[in-house]
């Protein structure tokens, strides 16, 4: 796998809303530290670091989302509801990861954790984040 491509930012993911976008630049930068840790040799301390960014990230993932959610809110986007839907399957589903990694409890590779944080994410954006990006656009 080519992790410059798998995880660097192309500007076909730009939704055009810039605080949007510097957002997600700062997770996908974050999810490419997690690869890069992933690849390290395999010492005592590796997991416990994996798992620390991991929450990081998690944090990441948890602010970007509110922020969304008020800029919604602020513009009365008529898919509020189901775009906040998303949001909170998506943090629980992070969160249980998260949980399961720092418990050692992990089925995942994690190699395959990485995987699933940048398929959440992008997928999030295509889905839903684009269309968000336009109203806001077409809204100002
Ligand atoms: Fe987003």
């Amino acid at each position: 796998m080519d992790s410059n491509n798998f995880l660097q930012w192309r500007s076909e993911y730009s939704v055009g809303i810039q605080e949007i976008d510097a957002q997600h630049q700062e997770i996908m930068a974050l999810i490419a530290d997690l690869l890069k840790l992933c690849r390290e040799d395999d010492t005592d301390g590796k997991q416990q670091s994996f798992a620390n960014l991991v929450v990081v990230i998690t944090e990441h993932f948890q602010k970007h989302f509110e922020d969304e959610e008020n800029l919604m809110r602020g513009k009365n986007y008529p898919h509020y509801e189901s775009h906040k839907k998303r949001h909170d399957q998506l943090l629980e589903n992070i969160k249980k990861m998260t949980e399961k990694i720092i418990n050692g409890q992990q089925p995942m590779s994690l190699l395959n954790v990485v995987i699933f944080l940048r398929e959440w994410f992008v997928e999030n954006i295509y889905g839903l984040d684009k269309d968000l990006g336009d109203y806001l656009n077409k809204s100002r």
